[in-house]
Formats: structure tokens, C-alpha cells, sequence
């Protein structure tokens, strides 16, 4: 290839906004010039290294934007260890036909089974294509609500929390929720309905909801609403967490109990 063209390519490149293919340019043309590379495949892998690039600052915003709390893949979660998680439900999740659809997804099981590591892996998958995504602890979630409805500005924050394309809301189950926390988290919920997807992550049943946001009726609604368009992946094993000391584990405990008749539309998956 002559120094003009390879030029002329560069100047492209950086033009289109595309450093990650333009670091690689230099080698992807050896290798095509040297016969190595088909011309197919040497496009591929210019736009490859874009899309590369791309993902990984993507991923570095969604991480300081996004507050995930780590970065957990699809790819390192191992089926095998936790046979009850269905690996296609799972792979199809991951291509995220469910945000389009503004569908929810719901993972019940007991502690350390993947729950959040499976929410997470959605939300980078969203996240490094594109999508705006948000994570919180149920507990953080309501405190910034609380917080923000001292301050007057419940409004703008409800406003800043049903944007986000795909939110993830960890951990409901674990701490005890005041009312008002409870009913600001339904304010928000009925918000999201039919906008925007959001993953949840629990260790209870949904029989024990009412208990957990004390309010039967208030739990009935917010469950109706989640219900409605949702994927449950309901997790049964050990934890993943004191897998090398299992005569200490607790033993697994039975799934949550049937969840009350969905609304319509429910995609349920029983492990
Ligand atoms: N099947 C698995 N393969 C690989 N890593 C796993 C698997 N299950 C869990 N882990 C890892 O074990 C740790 C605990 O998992 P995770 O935090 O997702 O559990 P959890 O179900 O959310 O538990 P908790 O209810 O206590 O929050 C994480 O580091 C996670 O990446
Ligand atoms: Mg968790």
C-alpha cells in the first residue's frame, strides 16, 4: 500500500472519531500487505478495534455514571456450578431484546448463588451498547429518595431515576424499609412500568414482599406492575461465596414460593 493511501486512510479515520482503529492501522496493513490478512477480514479488523475501544470507554463510563459495583460477565459465570440458573434464558437476556421491550427481569435465590453478579452482567452488556444504565442497593435507592424528598426535590430525582434505560436495584429483602421509603420506591416503580426496564435481585419470595415493604396492598400493586412483561430466573443451589468450605454452608434452602397470579404476559422460568 503506498504512504498516500495509507495517509489518506488515517486522516479518515481520525476524522470518523475512530483512535481505537487508527492504533491498529498500522499493523492490519502490514499483515494485509504481507498476504496474512484477506482485505475482508483486515476490514473487520479495523472495525473490530473500533468497536473495542468503543465498549471499553463505554464500560469506563457506566462504571463511574452507573455506580456498578463491579464488573461481573456472562463469561465468567460458571453454569456448572449452579445448574438451576437456564443458560439460554440467560444468553437470550444478554441480548437484551428486553430493554426494547421494556421488559423486567427478576432473580430470586438465597445468598451468593449470582443473583447480582447476573444483574450486573446485564446492565454492562446494556451498558457497552449504549444503553444508559443505573445501579442501587434497594436500601441506597430509598435513602436518595428520602433524601431528595427533604430537600423538595423528589420531582427531579424521580425524573433522573426512570431515564436510565435499564436499572438495576440490588439486594430487596435484606434491610427493613420504612413507610415512606416503601412508598416512594412504589412512586418510582409505577414510574418505570411500561418505560423502562429495571432488573431486581432478591433472597425472598414474593409471598414475603408484603412483609418486607409493610404494606400487603402496596407490595400486591408494585408486583402486579413487575409482573406484567417479566422474565424470573429463580436460582436454587449453594453459594458460590463458601464453595470450598460446603460443610459449613447452610443447606440450600427450597426456592421462594409461587409467585401470585401474574396480570398477563408474565415470562415465568422455574429452575
Ligand atoms: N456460578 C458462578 N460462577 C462464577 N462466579 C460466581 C457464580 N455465582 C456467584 N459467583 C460469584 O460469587 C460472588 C457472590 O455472588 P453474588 O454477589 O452474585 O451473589 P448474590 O446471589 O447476589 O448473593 P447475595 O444475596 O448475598 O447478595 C460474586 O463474586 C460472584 O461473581
Ligand atoms: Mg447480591
Amino acid at each position: 500500500m503506498t504512504a498516500t493511501l495509507r495517509d489518506r486512510l488515517r486522516e479518515q479515520l481520525a476524522d470518523l472519531k475512530m483512535p481505537g482503529a487508527l492504533e491498529a492501522l498500522d499493523e492490519i496493513l502490514r499483515r494485509a500487505d504481507s498476504g496474512q490478512l484477506p482485505a475482508g477480514e483486515a476490514i473487520g479488523e479495523v472495525l473490530g478495534s473500533h468497536i473495542a475501544l468503543r465498549n471499553q470507554r463505554r464500560l469506563q463510563t457506566a462504571m463511574r455514571c452507573a455506580r456498578l459495583p463491579a464488573v461481573k460477565r456472562l463469561s465468567d459465570f460458571d453454569f456448572s456450578f449452579q445448574p438451576s440458573v437456564p443458560r439460554e434464558q440467560l444468553e437470550n437476556l444478554h441480548t437484551l431484546g428486553f430493554i426494547e421491550r421494556r421488559e423486567n427481569v427478576v432473580f430470586l435465590g438465597p445468598p451468593g448463588v449470582g443473583k447480582t453478579h447476573l444483574a450486573i452482567s446485564l446492565a454492562i452488556t446494556a451498558a457497552e451498547r449504549g444503553r444508559r444504565v443505573y445501579y442501587a442497593t434497594l436500601a441506597d435507592l430509598i435513602m436518595w429518595l428520602e433524601e431528595a424528598q427533604q430537600a423538595g426535590q423528589l420531582p427531579r430525582r424521580l425524573r433522573t431515576l426512570v431515564s436510565p434505560s435499564l436499572m438495576v436495584i440490588d439486594e430487596i429483602g435484606y434491610l427493613p424499609i420504612s413507610r415512606t421509603g416503601a412508598q416512594l420506591f412504589y412512586q418510582l416503580m409505577s414510574r418505570r412500568y411500561e418505560h423502562a426496564s429495571t432488573v431486581l435481585t432478591s433472597n425472598k419470595g414474593f409471598e414475603a414482599w408484603g412483609e418486607i415493604f409493610g404494606d400487603d396492598v402496596m407490595a400486591g400493586a408494585l408486583i402486579d406492575r413487575l409482573l406484567h412483561h417479566c422474565h424470573i430466573v429463580n436460582i436454587r443451589g449453594n453459594s458460590y461465596r463458601v464453595r470450598h468450605h460446603r460443610e459449613l454452608a447452610p443447606r440450600p434452602t427450597e426456592p421462594p414460593a409461587p409467585t401470585p397470579t401474574p396480570r398477563r404476559g408474565v415470562r415465568r422460568q422455574e429452575a
